[in-house]
């Protein structure tokens, strides 16, 4: 399993360095197989970290420059971020960003060689529209994107889940990620209001490889929590 944790704009350095202790160290006295993966806010991406893997919520498709507000290749170098999350909601709907902008931080990363998050995930209109209009919203955001990219980890998260407290039934997770599956071999999260109550359900179904869990993930006994349900379930437990 894949268990990823983003912060969004929560959390300081100092919090994140006290988080991060924590969920090491229960990944390494628990010989956590799986991968665990954390994305901090930028003034935390310094930490560096022996088992889990720190990525950057976003950067600019640039060895450096002039874009203001934004980091670059030579900030990401700097802390060795090898990881980086593309496409997500809150940067298509609330930032802005075109499938054309997503389209050219994927290609300027997939060169580099970086492990991509890449997210999908319909709003609420169009999962009302039904199962064609959703797979059509699906596949214009896949447009351009290389789903045999080598290092591809493809999360659907449906945008009225995400820190709603609502989840898809089983049956339209699974749905949608068997539909990806004939598109892609890469691992395929969902994301969207996962918890603890919820995750083991969520990564029980077939062609679930992990989970991209935002709000809960911010309680680093929540998130170990969420590691040990996933340990459990491969052990058969
Ligand atoms: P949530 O966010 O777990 O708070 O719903 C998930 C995400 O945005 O990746």
């Amino acid at each position: 399993m894949i268990l990823c944790a983003n912060f969004k704009a929560n959390k300081t350095r100092q919090e994140t360095q006290a988080y991060m202790a924590v969920v090491e160290s229960f990944v390494s006295v628990n010989a956590i197989e799986d991968t665990v993966i954390v994305f901090p806010p930028v003034t935390a991406l310094e930490h560096a970290s022996r088992n889990v893997l720190i990525g950057v919520q976003n950067a600019y498709p640039a060895q450096n420059g002039a874009y203001t507000g934004e980091i670059a290749l030579d900030q990401l170098e700097e802390f060795d971020i090898k990881t980086i999350l593309i496409g997500h909601s809150e940067r298509r709907h609330v930032l802005g960003e075109t499938q054309a902008q997503i389209v050219e931080k994927f290609r300027y990363f997939a060169d580099l060689g970086f492990v991509i998050v890449y997210c999908v995930g319909e709003p609420l209109d169009v999962r009302e529209c039904g199962q064609e209009a959703l797979n059509s919203y699906i596949d214009i955001q896949l447009e351009g994107i290389d789903l045999e990219y080598h290092d591809l980890i493809l999360a659907y998260e449906p945008v009225w889940a995400i820190g709603t407290g609502l989840t898809p039934t089983i049956e339209q997770i699974a749905t949608v990620h068997s539909n990806l599956r004939q598109k892609t071999s890469a691992a395929l999260l969902y994301g969207g209001s996962v918890k603890v109550d919820n995750v083991a359900g969520i990564m029980s179904i077939d062609n679930v490889d992990g989970v991209l869990v935002g709000s809960a993930s911010l309680s680093a006994h929540d998130f170990c929590e969420m590691i040990a349900l996933a340990a459990e379930l491969k052990n058969g437990v």
